[in-house]
């Protein structure tokens, strides 16, 4: 059974609570349990992280108990060389990440379309709201 992780970044945690008309009045532990209707063949661990060092540390922990990682790093995708360089160690073990956005960062504040998470993820999905998460796990599940 593949083991996938999911690492959501600061303010996440507020999903169906936070400005709603850009992230939706889901919460994100609702859906996780839809996703885990959704693929039973694959076991999801989701983790929260509202500090960058977490966040690091949790990839850290995806070297060895993971098969892939979906992560969304939130703010910190557009600050953090630390979870950049997280990420590209991962990928260096040829494991694959997927960044996921619920929105599309490309159509925001300028400063949000640059994300150095991108660079070394697999791939990206923005802009397709909490479906991104879905989309990716779907990859995930197909890669060997
Ligand atoms: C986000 C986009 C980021 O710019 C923002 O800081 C977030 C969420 C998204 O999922 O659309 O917290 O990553």
């Amino acid at each position: 059974m593949k083991h996938i992780l999911i690492i959501n970044g600061p303010n996440l945690n507020l999903l169906g609570r936070r400005e709603p008309l850009l992230y939706g009045n889901r919460s994100f532990s609702d859906y996780a349990e839809e996703l885990r209707t959704s693929f039973p063949e694959i076991q999801l661990t989701a983790k929260q992280c509202n500090e960058e060092g977490e966040l690091v540390t949790a990839l850290h922990e995806a070297f060895d108990s993971f098969d892939g990682v979906v992560i969304n790093p939130a703010a910190f995708s557009h600050t953090s060389l630390a979870v950049a360089d997280a990420v590209a160690a991962l990928r260096g073990e040829n494991m694959p990440v997927v960044e996921v956005h619920i929105t599309n960062v490309y159509a925001r504040e300028a400063v949000r379309s640059k994300s150095f998470v991108s660079k070394y993820a697999s791939g990206v999905i923005s802009g397709l709201g909490l479906e991104g998460y879905r989309l990716a796990i779907s990859y995930l599940a197909g890669t060997d």
